[in-house]
């Protein structure tokens, strides 16, 4: 009975516990509820908001990381002179990438048989001799660079001096060599319907902004090596 006595004097009665019914209470109690909600959409705006901060700087550096990496000059890529042992004379006064002269002349030899005769125009072109074909004549023709540059690639950025590209005429219609004519020629059509078959593809066609239309120009895609050296070419910006 004595003990009882003292264990009552540490109790609280029941009807004491009022704070429940407290205003104050009541929003503490529901801000306790809802405190890992409004923790994980605090969470969420700001990881959004570092995030943007982190990618604006990171863009930036992609653009022009890919900027560099393309590095055109007047719309045209920049391009290796090709070693002289990679190099084989298919005609007499035409060389081209040793990889690249059994799909050239098979091709021509297919088309034989369909009754059109492709003739080679120019292969592989020296960044010297480029560099001649671009100024010398630029000045000749008085053009500035960017007209100039519309028909013909400044040295160091054709596709010639890698050996793996070929300019080609029809041998019945010479009149159009080198000629946006040479688009109506059976040996144009017979390309477009066929070419890729020898992994040849043309390479400056009526989209491109900075160069004129070249029917005749083709480049040739069947290596691993020619594919690396297009990529660029190839990757639409
Ligand atoms: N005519 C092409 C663009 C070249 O010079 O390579
Ligand atoms: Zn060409």
């Amino acid at each position: 009975m004595e003990l009882n006595k003292d264990i009552d004097q540490f109790d609280i009665p029941l009807a004491k516990r009022t704070y429940l019914n407290n205003p104050n209470s009541t929003l503490l109690k529901k801000l306790l509820i809802f405190s890992p909600f409004l923790f994980l959409m605090f969470s969420f705006v700001a990881l959004r908001l570092i995030r943007n901060v982190e990618l604006i700087p990171l863009n930036n550096l992609k653009l022009q990381v890919e900027r560099n990496h393309d590095a055109r000059i007047l719309g045209h890529l920049p391009y290796n002179e090709t070693s002289k042992d990679k190099l084989v004379l298919i005609e007499p006064n035409i060389e081209v990438h040793i990889d690249m002269r059994d799909s050239l002349l098979k091709m021509r030899e297919e088309a034989k048989k369909d009754g059109i005769y492709l003739v080679f125009l120019s292969g592989y072109r020296s960044i010297n001799l480029q560099n001649n074909i671009f100024y010398s004549l630029k000045s000749i023709r008085n053009q500035e660079a960017a007209e100039r540059a519309r028909v013909s690639a400044p040295p160091g950025y054709s596709e010639h001096s890698t050996g793996f590209a070929i300019d080609i005429g029809d041998a019945t219609k010479r009149e159009t060599d080198f000629e946006t004519d040479f688009e109506n020629t059976d040996a144009f059509k017979w390309l477009i319907k066929n070419a890729a078959k020898f992994h040849f593809k043309l390479s400056f066609n009526k989209d491109n902004k900075y160069i004129d239309y070249e029917p005749w120009h083709w480049r040739y895609e069947g290596s691993i090596e020619a594919l690396k050296i297009f990529e660029s070419a190839n990757r639409k910006l």
